[in-house]
Formats: C-alpha cells, sequence, structure tokens
C-alpha cells in the first residue's frame, strides 16, 4: 500500500493498493462472497449504488444521529472524537445523560489523547457523512441537489430487500450480502489502514421471524466469522469478543457484538491492544420499517410520507404480514487485510545468518500463488521453459515469472510477499522434464513432473 497522492504530498489516511494489495484485497472478498453466497443456500448477493436518494438517509436516521462528538485540545491543539478520551463516561458504565459529557469535560475528568491535559473545549457534534451536489448546474448549497457518499453499504441492501426477496422468490429467513465502498468524514483517522475516510465494507443483512431467537443469533453468527477468521489464517488468541454497553450501541442496534483484534500487542496494557475488526447487530425491523410507506403513529400519521413502497413480507404458512428482523455482521475489508498482514508476519533466519521475513500467508489469499524461476537466465532453453510453463500455469492459478535475481534473491523476494510455492527451471529440467517446487513455509523442496505440476500445485495450495 502507497500513502495515496503521495507526488503531491498525500492526503491524510488515505492509502493506494499496488499490485500485490490489490490482489490480496479481491481475494478477501472472494473468500467472503464465496463462503456466504455460494456455499450457503440462504443468501443473494447486490451492489446497489453508492450515491443513493437522500431520503434513504434521512430515514435511516443517519442524518439526525451519524454523527460523533469531537473536542479540541486547547494546549496541544489536537483534535479528538471525545468518546474515545478516557474519563468520557461515567464509571459504573451509565448512560450519560444530557449536558453530562460537558460538565465531565469543564470538570477536567476527561484527559488529552495526544499530550494528557484535561484543558479541553466543550464537545461538538459533527455528522460524518460526506456531502455532495447532484447535477452540473446545482449550487454547493442548494438543499434540493444535497446528497451523500453512503457512509455503509447496508441501506442499499433494505431499500432492495423487497426486489431480492420477490425476484429470488425468498423465504426468510434468508440474507443479502453486500461488498463496496463506504466513506466517512472520520474525526481521527489513522494507523495506517485500521480507520480511514474511505474503506471498504462486507455487509450482510440477514432477514428472519419477528419472534425468531434473535439475541441468539448475534452469537450464532459471530462464532461462525471467528470460524471464518481462523480460515483466512488468523491466530484465534489474537481474537475477542466485545459486547458493546448498551449506552455505546448504535441508534439501530439491540444488541450488538464486536470481535476484536489485537492490532497493537506493542502497547503494554493489555486493554489498549485491541480494536473492532467487525461488529455483529441485531437491528430489529428498524430499518424495513423506517423505509416503508405504511407503518403509522399513534395519531395515525404516516411516519414515512415520503417511501413509496412497504417492505413488509407476507408470510405463507402462517398467513401473516410483518416487517423481518435483521441481524447484522458489518465486516470491514481494510481492517480484515490488516489482521491477516499482522498475523502472517514472520522472520527466519537462513544458514548464512541473515534475516528474512516470511508472510505466512493462507495460500488462498497470497496474492501470486506461484512464482516460475529460471536458474540461470542467460540460458534460452532455460528461460524458454519457464516462461512456458507459467504461460500453462495462468488460467489455472496465479503466476509470475522472475528472472531479475540470483535464485537466493528470488525466494526471499517470494516470501516476503507470502507466495506459497517456488518452481525453479533448471538445467536438468531440460533433460528429464522435472522442476522443483520450492515451500514457502519450511524452504523444503521437491522435484515434480512438469505434466503433473498444475494438479501438484493445486493439491499443494488447497491444503
Ligand atoms: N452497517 C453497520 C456498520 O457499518 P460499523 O461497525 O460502523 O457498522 C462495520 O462498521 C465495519 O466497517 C467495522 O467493524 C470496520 O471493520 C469497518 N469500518 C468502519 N469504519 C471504518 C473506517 N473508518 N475505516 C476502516 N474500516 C472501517
Amino acid at each position: 500500500m502507497f500513502p495515496s497522492s503521495e507526488v503531491y504530498g498525500g492526503l491524510g489516511s488515505a492509502w493506494d493498493y499496488g499490485p500485490l494489495g490489490v490482489e490480496l484485497c479481491n481475494n478477501v472478498k472472494q473468500s467472503w462472497w464465496r463462503w456466504l453466497v455460494y456455499d450457503r443456500d440462504d443468501i443473494e448477493g447486490v451492489d446497489s449504488s453508492i450515491i443513493l436518494n437522500r431520503l434513504v438517509w434521512r430515514y435511516s436516521g443517519h442524518e439526525a444521529t451519524f454523527h460523533d462528538p469531537l473536542v479540541d485540545c486547547r494546549e496541544c491543539k489536537s483534535r479528538m472524537r471525545a468518546d474515545k478520551l478516557d474519563g468520557y463516561f461515567p464509571e459504573g458504565g451509565h448512560a450519560l445523560v444530557k449536558g453530562e459529557a460537558n460538565e465531565r469535560l469543564r470538570a477536567g475528568r476527561v484527559k488529552c489523547a495526544n499530550c494528557g491535559s484535561t484543558n479541553l473545549t466543550d464537545e461538538r457534534y459533527f455528522n460524518m457523512m460526506f456531502r455532495t451536489t447532484l447535477g452540473a448546474a446545482s449550487a454547493d448549497d442548494d438543499p434540493t441537489a444535497l446528497a451523500y457518499l453512503r457512509p455503509e453499504t447496508a441501506q442499499g441492501i433494505f431499500i432492495n430487500f423487497l426486489n431480492v426477496q420477490t425476484t429470488m422468490r425468498r423465504k426468510i429467513p434468508f440474507g443479502i450480502a453486500q461488498v463496496g465502498k463506504s466513506f466517512r468524514n472520520e474525526i481521527t483517522p489513522g494507523n495506517f489502514i485500521l480507520r480511514t475516510r474511505e474503506f471498504e465494507q462486507m455487509e450482510m443483512e440477514y432477514f428472519v421471524r419477528p419472534d425468531a431467537e434473535h439475541l441468539k443469533m448475534v452469537e450464532e453468527w459471530t462464532e461462525l466469522y471467528v470460524e471464518w477468521f481462523k480460515g483466512l489464517g488468523i491466530d484465534g488468541r489474537n481474537l475477542k469478543l466485545h459486547e458493546v454497553p448498551k449506552e455505546e450501541l448504535a441508534h439501530y442496534s439491540k444488541r450488538t457484538i464486536d470481535i476484536m483484534y489485537r492490532y497493537f500487542p506493542e502497547r503494554p496494557e493489555e486493554e489498549r491492544q485491541w480494536e473492532e475488526l467487525m461488529g455483529i447487530a441485531y437491528r430489529t425491523d428498524f430499518d424495513l420499517l423506517s423505509h416503508s410507506s405504511k407503518p403509522v403513529d399513534e395519531e395515525g400519521k404516516r411516519l414515512n410520507p415520503d417511501s413509496t413502497e412497504d417492505l413488509s413480507y407476507f408470510d405463507e404458512p402462517t398467513k401473516t404480514r410483518f416487517y423481518p428482523h435483521v441481524i447484522e455482521p458489518a465486516a470491514g475489508v481494510n481492517r480484515t487485510v490488516l489482521a491477516v498482514l499482522m498475523d502472517a508476519y514472520s522472520e527466519r533466519t537462513n544458514d548464512k545468518g541473515e534475516t528474512r521475513v516470511i508472510l505466512k500467508l493462507a495460500p488462498q489469499l497470497a496474492p501470486i500463488k506461484a512464482a516460475i524461476l529460471p536458474l540461470a537466465k542467460n540460458k534460452p532453453e532455460i528461460v524458454g521453459m519457464a516462461k512456458a510453463i507459467k504461460r500453462s500455469l495462468q488460467p489455472t492459478l496465479r503466476a509470475v515469472y522472475d528472472d531479475t535475481g540470483g535464485i537466493g534473491k528470488l525466494y526471499a523476494r517470494q516470501d516476503e510477499i507470502g507466495t506459497p510455492l517456488c518452481v525453479t527451471v533448471d538445467h536438468q529440467s531440460l533433460e528429464d522434464e522435472a522442476v522443483t517446487v520450492r515451500d514457502r513455509d519450511t524452504w523444503e523442496q521437491e522435484r515434480v513432473k512438469v505434466s503433473e505440476l498444475t494438479e501438484h500445485l493445486q493439491r499443494r495450495l488447497a491444503r
């Protein structure tokens, strides 16, 4: 990953993914999509617009509540999210009452994360949605042209609930998955790709009956995701669960469990080593009901006078109509990539006492599956054979050819980017039609017939 816009001095906390980074991200997304949409029978996929009708964000509650409290430190001039600071929440974990946060700030009970000072301003609320205007002729402040970049992919799923359910003839329980970019004007982005203003989400809304065991289902989905992360090569000891306290729940959630990853193992205090990798929330029927045209208040007034659709579901067996409830596992692509990278990083010392970096990525995530290396680059027959092998493998698996160094250097380069297998073509290969296959993690080598190579590599990569 490269700092974005580097030729102009960069853009704070924005990152561009290079040739290997994009492959790693794609592999994470593909693994997720295969696991949920292909391997299960109860989940469909969608790809909704990033810019939606502004009303989506009004009725989802984001216009009114998707904001964070920010404070400034009068001493060191840094700007921070107030609710992330020591002393912001009262001891005992009860919810803050109106005005209590500012009382605590003024009483010096909240500390600046940067310099430790308690000389902080009052908190101010800041809506995190990025604003834009639609149409070439619209003025920047024209409210009728106002639109937002989506801050979550979830709403694109809710507003398509009926489209998917009816066209795919689905009965609940079933889920809808979406992967794509989301945007939040974070007050304090940072820590590499952990918190950025533009990021990618993998979200799934699982629609269930109103009387299902929702709270238990949150736990079930949490367990499934923990196993999925382990399958990506993440060590279970670097994962832990966090039950989000009531006062910190998002406006739509009745229960949320966060899966935390140990992103900061270097921090001395165990508590500060963890950060959210993803969250699993019980969103009730909040979203489908909010976007529906029919629900009314006690006086019979429509709650949503702008909607033209009723997103309710008719349950054939019970002949009843209701708004399905939702369990939502919401994961971040970038945070998953960061966790995977951190867990895969290892070092090993070779016979010469040199330390080598080995990225022990699960084969399914490795950007390159096999590197084809000629032992002598000045021997046209060896080079020709190596290039032909690379071309023959490419339709089946991602392979590269490299002859820009001695064999030791070529191996080290592939180890460092996590390529599970290297294939070396040597002088003997010209006679016996066989090559050497070297393993990234053990450095062990094996002689394999070229005619059996594709199958051999596929078998090894599937382990
Ligand atoms: N629809 C629910 C939702 O968006 P969230 O906990 O706000 O829930 C889900 O976001 C996941 O998206 C997070 O657990 C994290 O992995 C990722 N995410 C959220 N904000 C992010 C940011 N600023 N940078 C990187 N990833 C982010």
